[in-house]
């Protein structure tokens, strides 16, 4: 694992922005693997403003987003697809059919994973995937005890995603209780992957996935096993790496 430590979460962003966009540069039609959350908004804001400067165009990159709330429609102002255009695609020249999120209220929800998954082979598979890490050391949605085997599939959120994601909601009741995600094996079939991490509460996760066991109990962990993985962090989500050396 290639890791990166940087000063806080501004540095953070704009590593990752440098990397997304010289991989858009050698490939225009790369295909992105994205997350949501608040760690990538920054590198989102970067890559606007690449794009608002005429150094980058998104015009033929392929996007495919790690997950979706079950229940949440796509005009769902809390939903990852409403997330994604609030936060990028409505500030870049991607096109629309290029951005693919997996649908939260189809009511055949296997048969979505499957094509989820397949939509992915068709376009070669994930050049780029980013990552963000919950504080129980979840990527995507793939919770603790997660199977290291598993592609896009339906997951029941933990208590601690639930508590840490209500944020984002008005009330706690309404943060979903389960999501469809890639699976572990989706996301180590990408062929390089970026984690994001910043701030003191992922210090316990960071410290995990890189000093940690390899285990279904701390899902990014089995990124020890990917052969081109690069750990962006600030000091503070590396505080614990530190403390320990
Ligand atoms: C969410 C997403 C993850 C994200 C994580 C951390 O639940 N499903 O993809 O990495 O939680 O979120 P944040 O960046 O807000 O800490």
């Amino acid at each position: 694992m290639n890791i990166l430590v940087v000063k806080d979460y501004e540095e953070m962003s704009e590593k990752a922005a440098h990397i997304v966009v010289g991989k858009i540069l050698s490939k225009p039609d790369s295909v992105l693997g994205l997350a949501t959350g608040s760690t990538p908004i920054g590198l989102y804001r970067k890559l606007m403003d690449f794009y608002n400067c005429g150094l980058v165009s998104f015009a033929e990159t392929i996007t495919f987003n790690l997950d979706e709330y079950i229940g949440l429609s796509a005009d769902c102002s809390q939903s990852y697809a409403m997330f994604m255009k609030n936060n990028l695609f409505n500030h870049i020249d991607i096109k629309r059919e290029n951005c693919n999120i997996p649908s939260g209220t189809i009511n055949d929800r296997s048969k979505e994973c499957q094509y989820y998954e397949k939509k992915i082979k068709a376009h070669g598979g994930i050049d780029l995937q980013i990552l963000g890490i919950g504080r129980n050391g979840h990527i995507g949605f793939n919770e603790p005890d997660v199977k290291f085997e598993a592609q896009t599939h339906i997951v029941k959120l933990d208590e601690q995603t639930i508590f840490d994601n209500a944020r984002f909601f008005e009330r706690s009741e309404d943060v979903p209780k389960s999501a469809i995600s890639m699976g572990i094996k989706t996301i180590m079939q990408s062929r390089k992957i970026v984690l994001l991490a910043s701030g003191k509460e992922k210090a316990d996760a960071v410290f995990g996935m890189v000093k940690g066991q390899i285990t279904p109990k701390l899902p990014a962990s089995v990124l020890q096993l990917h052969p081109n993985v690069t750990l962006i962090v600030d000091e503070d989500a590396y505080s614990k790496i530190n403390n320990n050396k």
